[in-house]
């Protein structure tokens, strides 16, 4: 897809765990991810925790610098093409801890008008525009722009953390599990906040969060990451009504179902996904696969097209055998 806002490509990312030389350890976070997003769209990540999400969502924002691959803005290299100066105005991102990513002695107006202020606007009108989007986020600024961090509750927190981000007036906003502290009727409207401001300003979004429900209701496609690896992305419906990973699968049988007649009959996942310093040879989900066969251990399945705009790496659909 050519026409795409923001894509990875062939991204890598090894934290060194520690050894010398041949006893050199590395966590695998993120091993060769390669993915696309359109304007306009939400693709929601979703794994286990430590599956490489947050990883994959640094480098994505080059708030990490990557060990391999690369990623691009419109088409162009980001911190080579794009500069990263104007490449960190177009991708913005909120994290999930709202009172860390604020500075505990400065107003939320002033956190609003800051990052304008260094990208050159003068402090005065950098503060006007900071009143007007702690309005748009549901904030009244002369009530809220002369508080503190500790003077505001959580999901306050993460509405002015949401207008930082606007305040660079972004393409792109990276969320990673911005909501997944707050509680559920918090949540919910923010959540909101977050459709509103994607309709009005054309945003685009990748929202990583480990709850499915959130996800599928926000997402337009749905990517799925095990031990550092994409292995399904796909439109949203297809990969819940659908799935062609058997690890997507049975992340959905786990997930909590409203609806007692929807709940799966599939084994859920047991215990934790392996050790990333030593992921399994072949398909790194084999040893947890119920549907594990013949190629699974040896060989590494690579990605394949199963539907329209959706792709999943499993022998499952690609080796005939599989099928009996
Ligand atoms: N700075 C770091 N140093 C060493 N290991 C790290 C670092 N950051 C993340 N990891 C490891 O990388 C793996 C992926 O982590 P992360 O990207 O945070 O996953 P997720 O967000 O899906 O929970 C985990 O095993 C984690 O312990
Ligand atoms: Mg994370």
């Amino acid at each position: 897809m050519s026409d795409a806002i923001l894509s990875a490509h062939n991204l890598v990312k090894h934290f060194n765990a520690g050894g010398w030389g041949a006893a050199r350890k590395v966590v695998r976070a993120v091993d060769d991810v390669s993915f696309d997003v359109a304007p306009g769209e939400t693709l929601g990540v979703v794994g286990e925790s430590g599956c490489g999400k947050s990883t994959t969502a640094r480098l994505l924002t080059h708030l990490l610098p990557t060990d391999r691959g690369e990623v691009r803005f419109r088409g162009r290299v980001a911190g080579t093409e794009v500069p990263l100066k104007d490449f960190r105005r177009h991708v913005q991102m909120v994290f999930q801890d709202s009172y860390a990513s604020l500075n505990p002695r400065m107003t939320m107006l002033d956190a609003v008008a800051f990052g304008p202020t260094v990208h050159g606007l003068d402090l005065p009108e950098a503060r006007r525009r900071a009143g007007a989007l702690l309005e748009r986020v549901g904030l009244d600024p002369a009530r809220f722009g002369p508080r503190y961090p500790h003077e505001i509750s959580g999901g306050q927190r993460q509405r002015v953390n949401i207008a930082r981000a606007l305040a660079f007036d972004p393409d792109v906003i990276v969320l990673d599990e911005a909501v997944s502290a707050l509680d559920k009727s918090v949540e919910a409207q923010v959540l909101n906040l977050l459709t509103e401001l994607r309709r009005e300003r054309g945003l685009t979004y990748i929202f990583i969060s480990h709850d499915l429900n959130v996800v599928r209701h926000i997402s337009d496609r749905v990517m799925v990451m095990y031990l550092g690896e994409v292995v399904e992305i796909g439109p949203t419906a297809d990969l819940y009504t659908a799935p062609r990973h058997p690890y997507t699968e049975a992340l959905l049988a786990a997930m909590p179902s409203l609806d007692p007649d929807r709940r799966t009959m599939e084994a859920p996942l047991q215990g934790d996904p392996p050790n990333p310093i030593d992921p399994p040879p072949g398909c790194r989900f084999h040893t947890r696969c119920a549907r594990a066969f013949g190629p699974c251990p040896g060989t590494a399945p690579v990605p394949a097209l199963v539907g329209r705009r959706h792709l999943a790496s499993c022998h499952l659909n690609t080796v005939k055998e599989a099928a009996e």
